[in-house]
């Protein structure tokens, strides 16, 4: 069986962040409110009232976070821009310290040798958009690719390679179908529209990146979905899951197509919203890479809700991490090998953009910080991973969630995924023993090649 220390000499190990779970600085030079603000201020929407305001204070923190990146040994770090700190209200004025404070990050992680892979929208969308309708208004998109050509024309000389959206899927589910998430809206189906025009922002910012001769990625939250058993009606409610939450954005851009949704009452226009010309731009001439966050598996039962097509089942008899989530390993090698056979010669390069797990961390009398699972955790989706390259997959690189205990959106505090513990009462950073292994394990694999 091959393990990580097999993987191919040029694999790039990186770690993963993003802008309002650990920058904090929210009132700091010109940077306008976002949807996480307002949602984050509404009572009883985060656990126990928590906000983004402080988080890692990593705005200011940031020499001391590269420092850790350096001591890790890392080739890439991903990270996100927040749109409101460049465009305060989404749209016209730029605000130029908000472009400054991604110049000098930027510079600090080449100075420590260290490629930033930057994404442009993770979930924090400058509030004024969101009153005119968010992503469920079409022209967000416009705004979207308005404001990364403010982006890339300020650091994409330096910058090769850019993911357009985190998650879409979940910002759409999360964000406008439950409202667990902000912007905290409930609109179950009629959230489809969020769907698609964060696709044709990706588009239309695809297009914007490649003018420039960039790099476009994007990293979608993908899971292997497993029927709960051979029933046909189990079986009929796991296709239907499987298009809407790993179809439904990665068609559209490998296929230019959107997957059958009639499972949902859908048809191919989504209801009106596509419009001629638009599956044509959301595929573009392809993508240089596809980000895949994996964190679980799916299991999927027929329907207990008259209102959806599926329901979810338990998985048993595996460990669980802190937050609940079945830890099942071999989901990634699954997925993998699952997205090639799907797509063929359409899949690009894939690489993990997010992979890691929360547990109850707290340092112990000695300061020490031990997180046992934590590095079961890591080594066997690394294993996996190395398995799906055998089994003859195109990945390039692992990035883990996350560097930093950060804020876990409506879990606020409560879930620690870091690599590197953090008091948010003091901001001390102590890196955990999983910090030294993940450290170890890049210098032996290079050590090796
Ligand atoms: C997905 C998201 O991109 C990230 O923001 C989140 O913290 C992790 N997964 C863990 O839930």
């Amino acid at each position: 069986m091959p393990n990580r220390l097999d993987l191919p000499s040029d694999f790039r190990w990186g770690a993963s962040t993003a802008a309002y779970q650990i920058e904090g600085a929210v009132d700091e030079d010109g940077r306008g409110p976002s949807v996480w603000d307002v949602f984050a201020a509404r009572p009883g929407a985060v656990r126990d009232g928590h906000t983004g305001a402080v988080a890692c204070d990593h705005y200011h923190r940031y020499p001391e976070d590269v420092a850790l990146m350096r001591g890790l040994g890392l080739d890439g770090y991903r990270f996100s821009i927040a749109w409101p700190r460049i465009r305060p209200t989404g749209a016209g004025e730029t605000n130029p310290a908000g472009l400054d404070f991604y110049d000098r990050l930027v510079d600090a992680l080449l100075a420590a040798g260290i490629t930033p892979l930057p994404t442009l929208f993770h979930w924090d969308l400058p509030q004024a958009l969101e009153e005119e309708g968010g992503w469920l208004n079409r022209d967000t998109a416009h705004r979207f690719a308005e404001y990364t050509s403010v982006v890339v024309d300020r650091l994409g000389d330096r910058v090769p390679a850019w993911i357009t959206l985190n998650e879409p899927f979940v910002h759409m589910v999360y964000g406008y179908a439950l409202g667990i998430h902000a912007p905290g809206r409930a609109l179950m189906l009629d959230a489809l529209p969020a769907a698609h025009h964060q696709l044709l922002g990706h588009g239309l910012a695809a297009a914007v990146l490649r003018e420039r001769g960039l790099q476009v990625m994007i990293a979608n939250n993908l899971t292997p979905v497993r029927p709960a058993t051979e029933d046909p009606a189990d079986l009929t409610a796991a296709t239907a899951y499987d298009a809407l939450h790993n179809r439904l954005f990665t068609d559209p851009l490998l296929l230019g197509q959107y997957p059958d949704l009639s499972a949902f009452g859908l048809d191919e226009d989504l209801g009106g919203t596509v419009r001629p010309g638009d599956l044509k731009l959301i595929a573009g001439p392809g993508l240089d890479g596809l980000g895949v966050n994996y964190y679980n598996p799916t299991r999927i039962a027929a329907p207990t809700d008259p209102g959806l097509p599926f329901s979810e089942a338990p998985i048993d008899g595996v460990p669980r991490t802190a937050f609940g989530w079945p830890v099942v390993p071999d989901g990634l090698r699954e997925l993998l090998v699952g997205l090639r056979d799907r797509y063929g010669a359409a899949l690009p390069p894939v690489t993990v953009t997010e992979n890691g797990c929360s547990v109850a961390d707290e340092p112990a009398p000695d300061g020490t910080v031990d997180d046992p699972d934590r590095i079961s955790y890591l080594a066997g989706h690394l294993d996996a991973l190395a398995a799906a390259i055998t089994q003859g997959v195109d990945v390039r690189g692992y990035f883990t969630w996350s560097l930093l205990d950060n804020y876990e959106w409506a879990e606020g505090y409560h879930q620690r995924f870091g690599l590197v513990h953090v008091d948010f009462g003091t901001q001390v950073r102590t890196p955990k023993a999983s910090y030294a292994w993940y450290r170890d394990l890049i210098a032996a694999h290079r050590a090796r090649c």
